[in-house]
């Protein structure tokens, strides 16, 4: 192998630039070049390449400074999309070509479920291996996914922040958080912050049934013995319940017997998305990037690296942590995930409903 590629794909999470810089150092260190594609599948289509490492000599190649520098910064150094052109077989065979090309062995992507079907639907054409990044933990196979820790301790600082100003106030606060179809960082966080509820799309509540429980958790938490000084609530984005409308007929439902109570909403958002990758984030890009790198050296193809594996199966590595699994299985994991099919998804409904009467304590 003499040169490989890396691009970044999908919603940005922080850790895809430490894992850009993985992939570049570990490269130079088995004289392998590196070469940064922008903007993610769009930049593989148009060829629009940028180089990761530099050669000095026949056996001397180094990563790039600027590529050092940025693996403590979050979004990605490459830019990212989410490509419509690429599921476009015309348009992967161009990609393909271009790769080649360029003298190209083997492709780095790091991205979530949209990036590794697209990697899957590329290997037939090039051998990819995958990094799983995407804040939204919805990736089957790896327990985890890049930019998932810095995410969460964004959630909860900010709604640590939050919670002071409705002490202060007495308030109720409806924090959404990002998941489109997951409701892992609003569950996560909702312990660690000690929310008094969580909303998540995994347990397919009506708008009644979330109504009523909002409203419940409002009431109790008021009981006069009950001393609360606050009330929050965490709400996954992939709830169908728009945050505001649910704030404004919560609000109504409690107007007449608790008139001092004001819900309020606060959408985090991108928020939750940027900001500088966390010491754990850092370390399983380093970690999964060097096996990505190792696994294109032995010759794999449509894999994806996966941090403490989440199902039986798959490939040891040399890294006790980290297990490669073929995408196929992954993109079965993931639908499985999402769908509530997934042991792991029935577990965590489970074990969110165990904790209800906890958190609203
Ligand atoms: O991919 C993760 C994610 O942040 C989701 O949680 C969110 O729904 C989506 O991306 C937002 O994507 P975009 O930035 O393209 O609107």
């Amino acid at each position: 192998m003499r040169r490989i590629a890396a691009l970044t794909s999908g919603g940005d999470a922080p850790g895809m630039n430490a894992a850009l810089r993985a992939v570049a150092k570990v490269a130079a260190a088995n004289n392998v070049e590196a070469v940064g594609i922008e903007q993610g599948y769009e930049g593989l289509i148009d060829g629009r390449f940028v180089d990761l490492t530099v050669r000095l000599g026949p056996e001397r190649v180094r990563s790039q400074r600027e590529v050092d520098a940025a693996g403590g910064l979050g979004g990605t150094i490459l830019g990212s999309s989410r490509s419509e052109r690429f599921l476009d077989s015309k348009h992967r065979e161009q990609a393909a070509m271009g790769l080649r090309d360029a003298w190209i062995d083997g492709l780095v992507v790091i991205g979530g479920n949209g990036s590794a079907a697209g990697a899957h639907a590329f290997a037939p054409l090039f051998p990819v291996v995958v990094v799983p990044a995407s804040i939204d933990n919805d990736i089957g196979c790896t327990r985890y996914a890049l930019g998932v820790d810095t995410a969460l301790n964004t959630i909860v600082e900010a709604c640590d922040r939050i919670s002071d100003t409705a002490r202060a106030h007495k308030r109720v606060f409806i924090v959404e958080v990002m998941g489109r179809q997951s409701g892992y960082l609003a569950m996560s966080s909702a312990v660690a912050a000690a929310a008094d509820a969580m909303l998540i799309p995994e347990r397919h509540r009506t708008e009644e049934e979330l109504l009523d429980s909002v409203e419940q958790v409002i009431r109790t938490s008021f009981e006069r013995d009950r001393a609360k000084k606050r009330v929050l609530i965490i709400k996954a984005e992939g709830v169908p319940y728009p945050t505001t409308r649910l704030t404004r007929d919560v609000a109504e439902r409690v107007a007449g017997d608790l008139p001092d109570v004001e819900v309020r909403a606060t959408v985090l958002g991108h928020l939750v998305r940027g900001g500088s990758p966390t010491f754990r984030d850092r370390m399983i890009a380093g970690r999964l990037g060097l096996s990505a790198v190792a696994a294109l050296a032995e010759g794999a193809s449509d894999e994806m690296v996966a941090w403490e594996p989440a199902v039986e199966g798959g490939t040891a590595t040399r890294d006790p942590s980290v297990h490669r699994f073929a995408l196929d299985h992954v993109l079965a994991d993931t639908e499985a995930l999402l769908d509530g099919s997934s042991p792991v998804t029935q577990r965590r409904v489970k074990m969110t409903e165990a904790i209800e009467g906890v958190l609203a304590l």
